[in-house]
C-alpha cells in the first residue's frame, strides 16, 4: 500500500465559490472525494489537509516523514513565493509533485514562476481537479520505478 499525502494551500478551502471561471465549479470536497476514490482504486491511502497557514503546510510535510510515499501539494500562491515551504520540500526524504488546478503559465506573470518547483518530482497544471489524480498516478509510477 502506498501512502500518499494530499496538500492543499491557502484559498483552496473556497473551490467552486472562488473564481469559478478559472477554477470551476467543483469545490474542494468534490476534489477530495475523487481523490480519495482514485485512491481507493489504486491499492493506495492517502491522508489530505487543506490550510491557509504556511506552517501547517510545513508541518504536515515534516510529520508525513516516516509515513509518506509521496506527496502532491498544491502551494496555491505560496507557490510563487514561499522558500520556506520549498525547504520543507527540499528537506523530506520523499517526492513531491507540484500541482494546479489552473494554468499557470496562462495567467499572470507572476504565476509562470514557482519557488517551489525546482524542488521537485514535477509540476502539473491546468487540469483542473485531474491534475491531483495526474499528480497522485505520477507518484505511483515513480514508486514503483523505485521499487523495481
Ligand atoms: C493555483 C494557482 C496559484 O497561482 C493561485 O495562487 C492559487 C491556485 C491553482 O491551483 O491553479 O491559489 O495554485
Amino acid at each position: 500500500m502506498t501512502h500518499i499525502l494530499v496538500l492543499h494551500g491557502p484559498n483552496l478551502n473556497l473551490t467552486g465559490r472562488r473564481e469559478p471561471e478559472v477554477y470551476g465549479r467543483q469545490t474542494l470536497a468534490d476534489v477530495d472525494e475523487a481523490i480519495g476514490d482514485f485512491a481507493a482504486e489504486h491499492d493506495c491511502d492517502v491522508r489530505i489537509l487543506q490550510s491557509n497557514h504556511e506552517g501547517a503546510l510545513i508541518d504536515a510535510l515534516h510529520d508525513a516523514i516516516d509515513w509518506a510515499d509521496g506527496a502532491v501539494m498544491n502551494p496555491g500562491a505560496f507557490t510563487h513565493y514561499s522558500y520556506a515551504l520549498r525547504d520543507a520540500v527540499a528537506a523530506v526524504p520523499y517526492p513531491v509533485v507540484e500541482v494546479h488546478m489552473s494554468a499557470v503559465a496562462a495567467r499572470e506573470r507572476f504565476r509562470s514562476r514557482s519557488v517551489i518547483a525546482p524542488v521537485c518530482l514535477g509540476q502539473i497544471s491546468g487540469f483542473g481537479l485531474l491534475s491531483y489524480l495526474l499528480g497522485i498516478e505520477a507518484v505511483l509510477m515513480r514508486t514503483e520505478d523505485d521499487e523495481a
